[in-house]
C-alpha cells in the first residue's frame, strides 16, 4: 500500500473507529517566513516533505477522500503531491486570501467530486445536486504541522463521532501563545464561544493560554453553511476559518474542544528555527519508538532516523548514524559509528561501519567498512565483504565474496566465494559508454588489477598481480599480463653516486660480500608465479 494513500487500504485498518468522509490539507499559503525558493510545505523533515507528513497522517484515518488546497507555487506543490499521493484531490484556492477561503475551495472540490461520483455510479440523476454533496465528517488540517500524527487525528475523529458535535476543535495550552488564535470560552459554562486571532485580540484575550491548533473536524453541512457567510472584516482582510466556530454556534451547533495531551505536538513550522526544533522533536519521537521496539541506540543525540525507516529488534545503532529514506535493517545488524544509509536494506547480523551508502542491499552476515562508499545498485551477498576504501556502483557481489581493500567495483557481477585483490579497478567507462564485467565463482583476481570492461573472468580463474585484463579469462586459467621484471644491477651506484641510496647500496653489497649491488643483467621471473594476489 502506498504510504500516503488510503486508497487500497484494507477495510478496518484505520486508526480511528469511524472513517471520515474527507481529510482536507491546507497548503496554499505563501510561507514567507521561510525565506525560501522552495515552497514551505515541500521542505523536508525526517525524509518526508512537510505536506508528506500531513498526507501520511491523513492516510491512517482511511478517509473516503483526501483533498489538498494549493495556490502558492502551485506547479511544484501539485507535482509533488501527485507523485507521493496520486489519489489525493487538488483544490485551487482563488485570489481571496485566508484559511476560510481555502476551506471553501477545498469543500467545493469535494462536493463536485461527490456529485460526479454519484452520477457516474448511477445512484442519482444530475438534477438533485444539493442532496448529493459531500456529507459526514470533514477533517481540516495544515500542511505545516508535521508532528500531528494519525493517532492524534484519530482521537479527534473519534471524539467528534462520540459527541455528535457540529465542530470538534483541537486546542492546546501553551506557555507562549503569541501569534496563535485564542480559544475564548464562556466564563460560566466553559463552552467555546469563538476563536480570536492574535492580531485581532484584546489585551485580555491575548492573556488566554489556550490556543487554536488549526485542526478541526466539521460536520460537512454545518461547514458548508457557515463558509457561505464568512466576511473579511478583520485586521488582515482575510476570510478566517476560525470565524466558522462562532457562526456554527450561533446556528445552534455544538462546538466541542479537544485539548491536545501534548502541546508540543501541534507546533507549526513557520520559519527555519521552528523547522529545526520540530525536526529534532520528531527525531526524538522516532528514536524513542524504535528503542521501545528493541533497538539499541547508543547515542540518541547524534542519531537521525527518517520516519519511513524500518528496524528490527536487536539492531544496534552506534553514534553519528543517519538512516534515511526507505532504509530497512534486520535483526542483529550493527550500523555505525558514523554511517549514512539512504534507501539501503541491511540483512540480519550484518555489520556496517563508517559507510556512506544509498539504494543498495547488504545481505545477512555481510560486513561493510570502514570507509566504504556504496553507490546505487550495489548488492552484497550473504557473508560477503566490502572493505576499507572501496567504492561500488551497480555491482552484485555474490555470497561469501570479498572486495577487502582500496578498490572500485562499478557495473560488475561477481559470483560467490570470489576474492578481488587490493587496489583493483573495474574500468567500466570507455569515455563514451559504461560496460559491465563479470567475475565467476571461486575466482581470485590479483592485487592492483584493471579489468577493462566488458570482460569476463571464468569460474575458478586466477589473475596475476598488476594484471590489466582486456580479454576474457577462461574458467580455471591464470591470466598474466605484466612484463617480466628486470633488475638493472648497480644502477643506483652508477647513476646516483653520492646519494644516501647509493651509500646504502654499497654498504649492503660489502656486508654480504658478493658485490651484488654492482653486478648487472636482467633476472627472469618464473612464468607460473601469480605475483602475490591479496
Ligand atoms: C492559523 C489559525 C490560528 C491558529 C494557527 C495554528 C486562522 C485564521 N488562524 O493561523 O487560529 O492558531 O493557524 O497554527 O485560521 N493557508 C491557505 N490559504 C490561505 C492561508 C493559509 O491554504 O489563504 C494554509 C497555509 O498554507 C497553512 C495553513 O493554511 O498550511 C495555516 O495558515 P497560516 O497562515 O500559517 O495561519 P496562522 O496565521 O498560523
Ligand atoms: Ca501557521
Amino acid at each position: 500500500m502506498h504510504l500516503y494513500d488510503s486508497a487500497g487500504a484494507t477495510e478496518g485498518t484505520s486508526v480511528s473507529r469511524t472513517r471520515p468522509a474527507a481529510v482536507m490539507i491546507l497548503a496554499a499559503g505563501a510561507g514567507t517566513r521561510m525565506k525560501s525558493a522552495t515552497p514551505k510545505v515541500l521542505h523536508p523533515l525526517a525524509g518526508r516533505s512537510l505536506v508528506g507528513h500531513a498526507l501520511a497522517a491523513a492516510a491512517t484515518l482511511d478517509p473516503h477522500r483526501v483533498v489538498v488546497v494549493v495556490r502558492h507555487e502551485r506547479a511544484k506543490v501539485a507535482a509533488h503531491i501527485h507523485e507521493i499521493a496520486p489519489h489525493a484531490l487538488l483544490a485551487d484556492q482563488d485570489e481571496i486570501p485566508g484559511t476560510g477561503r481555502a476551506v471553501f475551495c477545498g469543500l467545493s472540490t469535494l462536493d463536485a467530486t461527490a456529485v460526479a461520483a454519484r452520477v457516474a455510479s448511477g445512484e442519482v440523476g444530475d438534477i438533485s445536486v444539493l442532496d448529493t454533496q459531500l456529507d459526514g465528517a470533514v477533517v481540516v488540517t495544515s500542511g505545516d504541522v508535521p508532528l500531528v500524527d494519525g493517532a492524534l487525528l484519530g482521537s479527534l475523529v473519534d471524539a467528534h463521532a462520540d459527541s455528535g458535535a457540529a465542530v470538534t476543535l483541537l486546542t492546546a495550552r501553551v506557555e507562549d501563545p503569541t501569534g496563535y488564535g485564542r480559544i475564548v470560552r464562556d466564563a460560566g459554562t466553559d463552552e467555546v464561544v469563538e476563536i480570536v486571532e492574535h492580531k485581532d485580540a484584546s489585551d485580555d484575550q491575548r492573556a488566554i493560554d489556550e490556543i487554536n491548533a488549526g485542526i478541526y473536524v466539521f460536520d460537512a453541512a454545518v461547514l458548508r453553511g457557515a463558509l457561505a457567510r464568512l466576511g473579511r472584516d478583520n485586521s488582515q482582510g482575510e476570510m478566517y476559518l476560525t470565524d466558522v466556530i462562532a457562526i456554527a454556534r450561533g446556528d445552534g451547533g455544538r462546538v466541542q474542544p479537544f485539548v491536545a495531551p501534548d502541546a508540543d505536538a501541534v507546533e507549526g513550522v513557520n520559519d527555519r528555527v521552528q523547522l529545526a526544533a520540530v525536526g529534532r522533536r520528531l527525531n526524538d519521537l522516532i528514536l524513542e519508538h524504535w528503542m521501545r521496539e528493541g533497538v539499541t541506540i547508543t547515542d540518541p543525540s547524534t542519531t537521525w532516523i527518517d520516519a519511513d525507516v524500518v528496524l528490527a529488534p536487536d539492531v544496534t545503532i552506534l553514534p553519528g548514524t543517519q538512516l534515511q529514506g526507505a532504509t530497512e535493517v534486520a535483526s542483529g545488524a550493527t550500523i555505525g559509528p558514523d554511517s549514512t544509509l539512504t534507501d539501503v536494506q541491511v540483512g540480519a547480523g550484518a555489520t556496517v561501519t563508517r559507510v556512506h551508502g544509498s539504494r543498495s542491499v547488504i545481505d545477512a552476515g555481510a560486513t561493510v567498512g570502514p570507509f566504504s562508499y556504496l553507490r546505487p545498485g550495489t548488492h552484497l551477498g550473504v557473508d560477503g565483504k566490502i572493505g576499507a576504501f572501496v567504492e561500488t556502483k551497480n555491482a552484485t557481489i555474490g555470497d561469501h565474496s570479498k572486495v577487502p581493500h582500496l578498490s572500485y567495483v562499478g557495473d560488475a557481477t561477481i559470483g560467490h566465494h570470489s576474492n578481488i585483490g587490493a587496489a583493483t579497478i573495474f574500468v567500466n567507462y570507455d569515455g563514451v559508454s559504461k560496460n559491465r564485467s563479470t567475475v565467476g565463482d571461486h575466482a581470485r583476481v590479483g592485487s592492483d588489477n584493471s579489468l577493462i570492461a566488458p570482460v569476463t573472468i571464468g569460474d575458478g580463474a586466477y589473475t596475476g598481480a598488476g594484471a590489466i585484463i582486456r580479454r576474457d579469462v577462461p574458467p580455471g586459467a591464470l591470466a598474466l599480463t605484466s612484463a617480466p621484471q628486470q633488475n638493472v644491477d648497480g644502477w643506483v651506484v652508477r647513476r646516483r653516486p653520492g646519494t644516501a641510496s647509493a651509500e646504502a647500496a654499497e654498504a649492503a653489497s660489502q656486508a654480504d660480500g658478493h658485490g651484488d649491488a654492482l653486478s648487472s643483467g636482467p633476472q627472469a621471473v618464473p612464468a607460473d608465479d601469480p605475483q602475490g594476489e591479496a
